[in-house]
């Protein structure tokens, strides 16, 4: 069907990357139709309205500049997928769960679900767009399928992986550091490659737009995401050291910051990484790694994730040990349950499984979470054990023992902690897995403060 735009996108997968992505492309484009499909209708629905699924800071704002005009959302796949010449696929791709490579691998059952579709529905040439993160030389495979047609239907595969971070997409999509377009290195698929240069190109910098070989830009969305989570495992391996000794992780991360060769993001110690990538990337790059028989390279990745799960469980042991060795029936607060700030993402996030030890221990767990409340029922759905959901975390410090800071929401900063503590059980405990807080001034409150690699400033 023709229409008067220069170009007919679509993007299959209305997720965290998806929505956001086309939206800015719809915004910044005018002059092509941008449509999103999702197999789920209730997410399609929201999209639609100003309640949208996901929560960004300033999505609402891009959404409504082009909804309408030139962004449409839709369950109809079929029909978009014959109208598209440009298909972006941004299914999600989780790690398997089952069978050969389960708890490394990444469960491609989607994806190559939806070449199929896009083969069965089309009736001319497309290109196919990877936006998903995949394991390297996906785009192969998929060639494959969706050229194995009779139909005389030629589908150029271009993989273009998504850098945004949750939370701040917008301004990530808006300026991006780079864009990443990977193609094969034939006439085709250089060509291919120029028509999502081009997309790009009407907001995005020259300079600014890499191209590379197909296999390269699959292989290097994967390691972007293994160094920036091994910069977090350092660190956070360091707060352990400064723990015990007198040194601070915040006057180390900012000593060795400083060293222009070496930067200064990413040196935030935590209570650990969360996020639906960092894990499952490095987990991918281990099995690829291991299927190639590199053993040591892939233990040298996977000792990333493991100082991640080392982390999360010194932060429970630590309150575990702190409450004098038991926390049966004592009411913590967990302030934040998103895996980051600014997002009410919580896949993969450091709190489900803090509050699953909780409560194996039988504490009574009371999670507060500006935006994450929805998604948080949904991670503890089924676990037994005394839980609460309460959004006021004033309501949710009433009556506690200890607070556990799980996300650096703002909010959390500027609470008054002097009404907190007297609502408390004393003595009152504060961990703080972020390092946001005053720690002196709570400790003058009254709090025995434990931050993360700093020394506890405690009056038992
Ligand atoms: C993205 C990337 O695609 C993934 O590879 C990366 O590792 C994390 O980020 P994301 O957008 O966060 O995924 O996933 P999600 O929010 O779950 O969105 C995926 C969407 O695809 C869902 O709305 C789902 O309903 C939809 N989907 C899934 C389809 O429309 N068809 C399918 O066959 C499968
Ligand atoms: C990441 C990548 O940054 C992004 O480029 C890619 O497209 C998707 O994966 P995201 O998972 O949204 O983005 O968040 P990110 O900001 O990278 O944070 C990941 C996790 O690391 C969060 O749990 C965050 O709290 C934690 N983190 C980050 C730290 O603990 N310390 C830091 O210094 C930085």
């Amino acid at each position: 069907m023709k229409n008067k735009f220069e170009k007919n996108i679509l993007c299959i997968g209305a997720g965290y990357v998806g929505g956001p992505t086309m939206a800015m492309i719809a915004a910044k484009c005018p002059q092509y139709k941008v449509t999103i499909v999702d197999i789920n209708e209730q997410k399609i629905k929201a999209w639609c309205s100003d309640n949208l699924p996901i929560y960004e800071p300033g999505l609402l704002d891009v959404v409504r500049t082009a909804r309408g005009r030139n962004l449409f959302f839709s369950t109809e796949i079929e029909q978009n997928i014959r109208e598209a010449e440009i298909i972006f696929v941004s299914v999600n791709t989780p790690t398997k769960s089952f069978g050969e490579g389960a708890g490394k691998s990444a469960d491609l059952q989607y994806w190559e679900k939806t070449a199929r579709n896009i083969l069965k529905a089309s009736d001319s040439d497309k290109i196919i767009v990877e936006k998903s993160t995949l394991p390297v030389r996906t785009a192969g495979a998929m060639e494959r399928i969706l050229n194995s047609n009779d139909k005389g239907i030629v589908f150029d595969v271009v993989s273009n992986p998504e850098f945004l971070a949750e939370g701040t997409a917008i301004i990530d999509l808006e300026y991006p550091d780079r864009v990443l377009i990977g193609s094969h290195e034939t006439e085709r698929g250089r060509q291919a490659r120029q028509e999502i240069v081009d997309i790009y190109a009407n907001w995005v910098p020259r300079e600014r737009i890499i191209t590379s070989n197909i296999w390269s830009s699959e292989l290097s969305k994967l390691v972007s995401n293994a160094f920036l989570a091994q910069r977090v495992s350092s660190i956070n391996s360091i707060s352990a050291l400064c723990e015990v000794t007198e040194a601070d992780v915040h006057e180390v991360a900012r000593a060795v910051g400083h060293d222009t060769r070496i930067g200064s993001k990413f040196l935030h110690a935590s209570v650990g990484f969360g996020g639906s990538c960092f894990k499952k990337d490095i987990l991918n790059l281990v099995y690829i790694s291991e299927s190639f028989g590199l053993t040591e390279v892939a233990d040298y990745w996977e000792s990333v994730v493991r100082i991640n799960d080392y982390q999360e469980k010194r932060f429970v042991l630590k309150i575990i040990r702190t409450m004098f060795n038991t926390i049966a029936d004592k009411r913590i607060a967990m302030f934040g349950f998103a895996f980051k700030a600014n997002t009410g993402d919580t896949r993969e996030s450091p709190g489900i499984y803090i509050a699953r030890q909780l409560l194996d221990e039988k504490a009574h767990v009371i999670i507060s979470d500006p935006q994450a409340l929805q998604n948080a029922q949904l991670d503890m759905a089924g676990i037994p054990g005394k839980i609460e959901y309460e959004i006021d975390p004033y309501k949710a410090a009433e009556g506690a023992h200890a607070i556990a800071l799980i996300t650096e929401w703002d909010v959390y900063r500027d609470l008054d902690y002097k009404k907190i503590f007297a609502s408390m059980e004393k003595p009152a405990f504060i961990f703080d897995g972020r390092n946001i807080l005053n720690h002196q001034k709570l400790y003058e409150i009254g709090f025995n403060v434990y931050p993360i690699g700093k020394r506890a400033l405690t009056r038992i």
